[in-house]
């Protein structure tokens, strides 16, 4: 079932959009997600559907691109930034869509009580909106929900400030699946810890 994100929403019977007593405190931190700028419109937080996959593969390339990186390098990246169809089954995938056009994308895939976080891409023209927020905070309620207390990111080097400032934490480095000799930023979001510094509310910034 898909609910609106403004007063929070529930995908896949899941509650991620505003603050639940009972929610676990790292998810409690990423909550609420922010509107987007401006209009006051929420998000629509949904699983995609099959014949999405190819669209939402370019959405990850062109988020991926706005860092710089040549064209050698990003098709080096294109195969982790794919859909595979069969991966519907075998993680979680969701889609922020705002206005009917899809805003970000987010892919998450839970082993025993650790997941780790796939794919987290926001569409360049809707960078700084909070999409990036709002799809982190569906990944941890929904790893959450499924029995995980970490989520381990392997991070883009530009977008690991992000992951910081959600209340995610550093645990060294991992070879990138792309680029051989290239290494990552591993982070780690505790889901059972409360957060030494706590993330401001959207509305007390
Ligand atoms: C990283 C990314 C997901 C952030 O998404 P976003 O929608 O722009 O981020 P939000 O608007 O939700 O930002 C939430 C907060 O994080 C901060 N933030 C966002 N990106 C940041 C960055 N690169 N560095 C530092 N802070 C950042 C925002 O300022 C905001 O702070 P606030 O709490 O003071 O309001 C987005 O830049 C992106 O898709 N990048 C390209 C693809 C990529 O690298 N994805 C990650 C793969 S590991």
């Amino acid at each position: 079932m898909d609910l609106w994100l403004s007063k929070g929403h529930v995908v896949d019977g899941l509650w991620v959009g505003s603050f639940r007593p009972e929610a676990k405190p790292a998810i409690r931190r990423i909550l609420p997600a922010k509107r987007s700028p401006g209009i006051g419109m929420p998000y629509l937080m949904r699983t995609p559907a099959l014949e999405e996959l190819p669209a939402l593969s370019a959405l990850c390339f062109r988020s991926k691109a706005i860092w710089g990186y040549d064209d050698d390098f990003m098709e080096m990246c294109r195969r982790e930034l794919s859909f595979d169809a069969l991966e519907l089954r075998s993680t979680s995938i969701v889609v922020a869509e705002e206005h009917g056009k899809i805003v970000g994308v987010a892919q998450v895939k839970v082993v025993g009580k650790e997941a780790d976080l796939l794919k987290l891409f926001v569409e360049p023209s809707a960078l700084s909106g909070g999409v990036g927020r709002a799809l982190l905070a569906w990944a941890a309620a929904k790893v959450a929900s499924l029995g995980a207390d970490k989520l381990v990111i392997e991070a883009d080097p530009d977008a690991a400030p992000f992951y910081r400032r959600m209340g995610a934490e550093d645990c060294g480095v991992v070879p990138s699946g792309s680029i051989a000799g290239r290494l990552l930023p591993k982070l780690v979001m505790d889901l059972s810890l409360p957060s030494r510094t706590p993330l401001p509310s959207p509305s007390s910034s």
